[in-house]
């Protein structure tokens, strides 16, 4: 669905992992658009819904793009960070949800 203009061959790859899947991708692009570029749509649900979400305004509004690296507990927006060599990007986890009866803040 999504491929580069520049032809792969110009840019100088580096290997990131998705879910710990390896993906080889162009070097200085953005998380997200390795993610499209590599056919990876989903990158977290919604807490509420549980609908998933892909990025989709690639420009830093929308925030359908978040996803865990590093082992950081705080999400990135994919489509404002750059990939770098060794990069580990997880899928932000659903919430569990609060049983009912428990108080919650
Ligand atoms: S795609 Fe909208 S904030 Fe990243």
């Amino acid at each position: 669905m999504f491929r580069t203009l520049r032809p792969a061959a110009q840019a100088e790859a580096v290997t990131i992992t998705y879910e710990g899947r390896p993906l080889s991708v162009p070097q200085g692009i953005s998380i997200a658009a390795a993610l499209l570029g590599a056919g990876e749509m989903v990158c977290k649900s919604m807490p509420t819904s549980g609908a998933d979400r892909a990025p989709y305004c690639l420009m830093g509004a929308c925030f359908d793009c978040q996803v865990l690296v590093d082992e950081q507990p705080t999400p990135v927006q994919a489509c404002l960070t750059p990939v770098r060599p060794g990069l580990a990007v997880r899928r932000v986890p659903r919430p569990t949800p609060v049983p009912e009866g428990v108080a919650h803040d």
